[in-house]
């Protein structure tokens, strides 16, 4: 079985690494990694495959940045050449960006077929490009690997047949529990990092990317208030994304210096720091999952949420994204740690596992 990895931003790094790893233990399998481009600085791409310990990608689109529609007709028309050399027999695509869907849509034409890893979430918000980027790649996907119960819920409501909702649990939860392992071998002070952690003791540990949050003056600045009132309390650590250190420099916002900035890190490096952090503030899909595998307070700076067991079973508190909101949040999270931390269910480390079984089971 002839299958292209689809990566281009990230998240979908961490995504692929389990898939990958776990296809070389069957040899009937040719599992080839296709990067698109979507994310292309070091920071944000090749530490990330050097540290989830992924090879140099088989073939590399280039797409780069740009508008949407830029971006993703780059993606596609590299991926439709590349598909026509290859003639692959399967694509997988992961998560919800601009990549997974250019390469669903230009298989699916194809007559290839298409498995989609974390289908069927849904934040119901059709503001949000990743919500768009879910809708499209499952409806045309051939085969749906579901995270959490909520993502059958919602498939089935969009009329997919059930035989192809496969419930495999959580790759990104497959990567963490491999690199908490080799965390824990490495030297406690390997990390540029490593001294600020010591130095601080109790920290905070903030990403912020979603355009949402980021992309206006008056998004910004609410977040960003409540933020400095936190550090009053407890500094943060923030690495920054790329997207938000523009609209930082844009909207010349003021930071308190408890707030301790970095460049993006690798995920080693974030996970290392995130792990011990008295509480976790971002409006990642990622880090919502992660910290409630691992137990750590989680507030989530969004209105919503496409990962609903994060909130209903895990440590995640939907803060929303206001100064009193995420304020409230903030003191809920440091004030009750322990209030609820169960893992959901088959998010054990064999997520890629029951993916390949599936896929190379005939018929299904
Ligand atoms: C993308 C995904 C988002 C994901 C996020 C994780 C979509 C629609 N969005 O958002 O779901 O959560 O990645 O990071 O697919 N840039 C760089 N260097 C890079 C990459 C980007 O400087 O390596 C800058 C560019 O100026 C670009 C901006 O960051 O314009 C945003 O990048 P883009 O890939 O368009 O979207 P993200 O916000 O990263």
């Amino acid at each position: 079985m002839k299958v292209l990895l689809i990566a281009g931003a990230r998240p979908n790094f961490m995504k692929i690494a389990p898939i990958y790893r776990t296809s070389l233990k069957h040899n009937q399998i040719q599992c080839m990694i296709v990067h698109t481009g979507q994310h292309y600085d070091y920071e944000m791409s090749e530490a990330f495959f050097e540290d989830l310990e992924l090879p140099k990608p088989d073939f590399f689109l280039e797409a780069g940045s740009g508008s949407h529609a830029v971006q993703t007709a780059k993606i596609m028309v590299a991926f439709e050449e590349l598909c026509g050399k290859e003639r692959p027999d399967l694509i997988i695509v992961v998560g919800d960006v601009n990549s997974t869907l250019a390469c669903s849509v230009v298989a699916k034409k194809l007559l290839i077929k298409v498995a989609h890893v974390e289908a069927g979430l849904r934040s119901f918000d059709i503001t949000m490009p990743e919500e768009i980027n879910r809708m499209v790649t499952d409806a045309i996907s051939d085969y749906f690997f579901v995270t959490e119960e909520s993502g059958i819920a919602n498939l089935i409501q969009e009329g997919k047949a059930r035989d192809r909702i496969h419930f495999v649990g959580n790759v990104m939860i497959d990567n963490l529990f491999h690199q908490v392992g080799k965390l824990d071998g490495d030297r406690p002070n390997s990390f540029s990092t490593s001294e600020i952690k010591e130095k601080l003791g109790d920290y905070a540990f903030l990403t912020l990317h979603r355009p949402s949050n980021v992309d206006t003056k008056s998004a910004i600045r609410e977040i960003t208030d409540a933020l400095n009132v936190i550090a009053d309390k407890m500094p943060i650590l923030f690495p920054v994304h790329p997207r938000t250190r523009k609209m930082m420099d844009k909207f010349n916002l003021n930071l308190s210096r408890n707030i301790h900035l970095f460049p993006p890190l690798s995920f080693k490096e974030a996970l290392f720091l995130w792990k011990d952090a008295k509480v976790v503030m971002t409006d990642s899909g990622g880090l919502q999952e992660e910290t409630t595998a691992l137990s750590v307070p989680c507030v989530t700076i969004r209105e919503n949420t496409e990962r609903p067991i994060t909130v209903n079973m895990g440590t995640n508190i939907l803060a929303g994204t206001k100064r009193e909101s995420i304020l409230k949040a903030f003191t809920e999270a440091v004030a009750n740690p322990n209030h609820q931390a169960e893992v959901p269910p088959k998010w054990d480390g064999k997520a890629a596992e029951r993916i390949w079984k599936i896929l190379l089971t005939p018929d299904l």
